[in-house]
């Protein structure tokens, strides 16, 4: 699976298994879910380009570095709101652009029903940050959204990925890497994720 990218941090691991655990309380499943989205972030950004910034210590003039990329997250409505504190703590200046989509129970396809970009792209690169890849549905229509406003350069950053949903991305979009910490088995009957983690939204908002 060319550009798909599960994390092989044990911290990661250890994080993404309290997770899972049906017994964690949605404050916890939060800071967890910030944590795990900041680890990922540190590898997701590991091929930023960068140019040379002049700078001043106490002692001297050094060269050094900065990041040469304007970044936009974009959050995948609800569960994606909860990676974007993960993301800020690395990159605070980072834009935020939502997208809203849900999941149709019956037919399992994304609705959309909130967007709010700008007629022009104001980033070269966009995060995309949903922490289920279940059908894939959701990830691909987000990409064509983004495709269409203009963005050239698009990641996708979740929690747990299905062998489904990664697959219909690399089908409609093998040019957008895919950072996971975790791929699991497969769907179940109704798309969720096995053995995944339940309910993303529900679990961090308290609700269902
Ligand atoms: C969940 C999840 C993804 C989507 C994944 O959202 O956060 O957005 O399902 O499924 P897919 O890969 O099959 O499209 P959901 O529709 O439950 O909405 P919510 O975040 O508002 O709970
Ligand atoms: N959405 C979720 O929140 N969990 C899944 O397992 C699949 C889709």
């Amino acid at each position: 699976m060319n550009n798909v990218f599960p994390s092989q941090h044990p911290l990661v691991a250890h994080k993404l298994t309290l997770l899972r655990d049906k017994n964690t309380d949605p404050k916890t499943f939060r800071e967890l879910i910030r944590e795990i989205a900041t680890l990922l972030t540190y590898e997701a950004t590991a091929d930023l380009p960068t140019r040379p910034k002049q700078v001043e210590t106490p002692l001297a003039t050094t060269q050094g570095t900065e990041v040469d990329d304007k970044i936009g997250l974009v959050p995948i409505l609800r569960a994606g709101l909860g990676m974007v504190e993960g993301v800020w703590t690395l990159m605070p200046g980072a834009q935020v652009w939502h997208i809203g989509l849900y999941r149709d129970e019956r037919t399992l396809r994304p609705v959309e029903y909130y967007n709010k970009l700008p007629v022009e792209p104001t980033v070269s690169l966009c995060l995309v940050l949903d922490p289920m890849l279940a059908t894939g549905g959701s990830a691909v229509a987000t990409v064509d959204i983004l495709k269409r406003w203009g963005v050239r350069r698009i990641k996708f950053m979740g929690i747990i990925g299905a062998p489904e949903g990664i697959a219909l991305m690399q089908e409609h979009h093998p040019d957008v890497p895919i950072h996971l910490a975790a791929i699991d088995e497969r769907l179940n009957e109704n798309g969720y994720i096995l053995p995944g983690l339940g309910d993303a939204g529900d679990r961090q908002f308290g609700t269902g």
